[in-house]
């Protein structure tokens, strides 16, 4: 099906859980990290909500547990035209709300230091800093050398984390 290049309708965009084979989403995920190496880890892992406009995928969430208290959101994209529309919080929401239901105290969320803009989104939805991985996208993980966010080298991992 040929998406269409007009804004589309945001009320026309489901959110639902993705039963099918995670490999139908492997290019949002790939929006989401660099490292191929990385996502085939946690590919297969936790939960994923869809974002979908006409039967097409056009955002997920990956939502992993780390503990029955504590959940992670993995993993999030949605596709370049779709974005700026609420759909990004849309997901991060149905994702808190789901592991709210399900006993969760925490979940936490982890981006570049170098993603300036996604950190600004995730702080707006109320997640909070919480520590600093330092060198966190090598090479041995599958990250190409040199990799920048608007001349920002990507080098450290800031997680974040909202109380639920
Ligand atoms: C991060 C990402 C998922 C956000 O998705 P999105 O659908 O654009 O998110 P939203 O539309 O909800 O919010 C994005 C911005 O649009 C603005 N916005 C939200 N609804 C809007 C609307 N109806 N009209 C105009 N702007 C709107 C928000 O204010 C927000 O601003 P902010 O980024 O300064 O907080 C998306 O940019 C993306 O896929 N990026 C690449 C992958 C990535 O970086 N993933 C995260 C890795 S950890």
């Amino acid at each position: 099906m040929l998406l269409s290049p007009t804004p589309p309708d945001v009320h026309a965009i489901r959110i639902a859980l993705h039963h099918g084979s995670r490999h139908e989403l492997w290019s949002l995920f790939e929006l989401a990290d660099d490292s191929a190496m990385a996502i085939r880890r946690y590919l297969d892992l936790g939960l994923v909500h869809v974002a979908s406009l006409g039967g097409v995928a056009i955002g997920h969430a990956q939502i992993v547990p780390h503990d029955v208290r504590t959940w992670e959101l993995r993993s999030l994209a949605v596709l370049g035209p779709y974005r700026a529309r609420g759909v990004g919080t849309g997901l991060v929401r149905r994702s808190i709300a789901w592991v709210r239901e399900h006993g969760a105290a925490q979940l936490l969320v982890a981006t570049a230091s170098a993603d300036l803009d996604t950190l600004g989104f995730y702080q707006r939805l109320g997640f909070r800093m919480l520590r600093i991985e330092r060198n966190a996208f090598t090479p041995e993980g599958g990250y190409p050398v040199g990799l920048s966010v608007r001349g920002v080298p990507v080098r450290d991992r800031v997680w974040l984390e909202i109380p639920l």
